[in-house]
């Protein structure tokens, strides 16, 4: 009997070694997290397999994958767990997997630990020798925004990598008021008092988070008042320390707002940061220049969308800050030779990082330094690798500024090189 027992094990054991490689299924050993949560491993031909999972992968654990071949390496979607490892923990959420907002759900009390060997992975790729802080995420790190889509019957996520409709009544990554306001949002569109075609919509809500609005996608706003949705034209209003933001229902503004308004403050505030001419590229309501703008003695603020332009200049106005806010796009109104000795010039550019002609421009400019905001990591860093024959990195952060997800937000204080 024991006898039978082992070698039975003894077989097990190995068919979980043996990585079978077909067109469809694999099965195997994780290695290693790689940036962006990926779990790599080998094929049998020692090629590389990069894993996907709609929860968080760990170290060691034996999954099953559905495979896709490409040239020089393989693809995986994780589909089971064979062995899973022990510090799996139960996810916090009902559809947790399936909805594809937070997959790094299952990683429990190790959470912060995977993300940070993932920035690792990346830095040790891109950046090496380059020292970076990290900062995590407190637990009430929650979002002011998500989009949720209707189809005119149920209220949900859209399905991880699909348009299947996942539905929910609560969203436990979201500020309390928006997970709460769901069932009347829901009940208001069944009825019709709000528009019921299907569409995505957005809820919002400001900081406090005491407000939550609706925004279709023709950007009409809806304010949830005790005796129903009324028909809105208010602004989404952030408080921070002492400074007020508004911005329009739907318009940007960091997803996390809260945290993001208070971990940028943490970083840049510990920075040094002062001189004549503060240009805040990418500036959208005036985030960056309302938190450093009191350290120069102007701001100029440039930004593509107009409604965000008019909530800049309204937003700096209150702050009492010299200012001029332009609706430019970045590259084309950069001068050749932007900013002098004393200015320092802040890029916050859309996730693909900065465009080639404006790192051209960046590299004449007789600036004093450069802060550098990516919501990219891997643009993040490459951007900093396409600056560096010009400018050196003094300071980079990495804060979790999207928690339970794989993303993060790089914040990056470069100067001109000596050497
Ligand atoms: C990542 S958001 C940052 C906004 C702002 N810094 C903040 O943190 O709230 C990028 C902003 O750049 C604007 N934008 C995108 N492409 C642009 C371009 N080519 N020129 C100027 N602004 C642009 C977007 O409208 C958006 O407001």
């Amino acid at each position: 009997m024991y006898k039978k027992a082992k070698s039975m094990d003894a077989t097990r054991k190995q068919s979980r070694k043996r990585i079978t490689s077909d067109r469809s299924t694999w099965e195997g050993e994780i290695e290693r997290l790689a940036w962006g949560g990926l779990g790599i491993s080998r094929l049998e031909d020692g090629r590389v397999i990069l894993l996907n999972a709609p929860l968080a992968l760990f170290p060691h654990e034996v999954v099953r994958a559905s495979v896709r071949q490409k040239s020089k390496h393989a693809e995986g979607e994780v589909v089971s767990w064979i062995k899973p490892s022990p510090l799996r923990a139960a996810p916090g959420c009902p559809t947790a997997g399936l909805c594809g907002g937070c997959d790094m759900q299952g990683a429990g009390s190790h959470y912060s630990d995977l993300k940070l060997s993932m920035v690792e992975d990346l830095f040790h790729r891109m950046l090496p020798n380059q020292p970076w802080d990290w900062l995590s995420a407190p637990m009430s790190a929650l979002r002011h925004r998500i989009q949720l889509h209707w189809d005119g019957k149920s209220l949900g996520f859209h399905q991880r990598k699909k348009h299947t409709l996942v539905p929910i009544s609560s969203c436990p990554a979201a500020v309390p008021t928006i997970s709460q306001s769901i069932p009347r949002f829901e009940e208001a569109l069944a009825s019709h008092v709000l528009p019921s075609r299907p569409q995505r919509w957005e809820l919002a809500a400001g900081t406090p988070p005491t407000d939550v609005f609706a925004i279709d996608e023709k950007q009409r706003a809806w304010l949830l008042e005790p005796d129903g949705w009324q028909k809105t034209e208010k602004s989404v209003v952030h408080n921070f320390l002492d400074h007020r933001l508004t911005h329009k229902p739907g318009g940007f503004f960091q997803a996390s707002a809260a945290w993001a308004m208070e971990s940028f403050h943490s970083v840049l505030s510990g920075w040094n940061l002062h001189g004549d001419t503060l240009y805040d590229l990418y500036g959208g309501v005036g985030l960056f220049s309302a938190i450093l703008g009191d350290r120069f003695k102007n701001c100029v603020l440039l930004e593509s969308d107009g409604d965000s332009i008019f909530h800049a200049t309204q937003n700096l106005t209150s702050a009492k800050l010299r200012h001029q806010c332009i609706q430019a796009d970045v590259a084309e109104w950069m001068p050749d030779y932007l900013g002098e000795a004393g200015d320092v010039i802040l890029l916050d550019p859309p996730r693909a990082g900065l465009d080639a002609q404006v790192v051209q421009k960046l590299l004449n400019s007789k600036a004093s330094a450069l802060i550098l905001i990516g919501c990219d990591g891997a643009a993040f860093c490459r951007d900093i690798k396409r600056l560096s024959q010009v400018w050196k990195p003094y300071k980079i952060t990495v804060t979790d500024l999207f928690p339970m997800t794989v993303h993060v937000e790089c914040v990056g204080m470069l100067a001109k090189r000596s050497d």
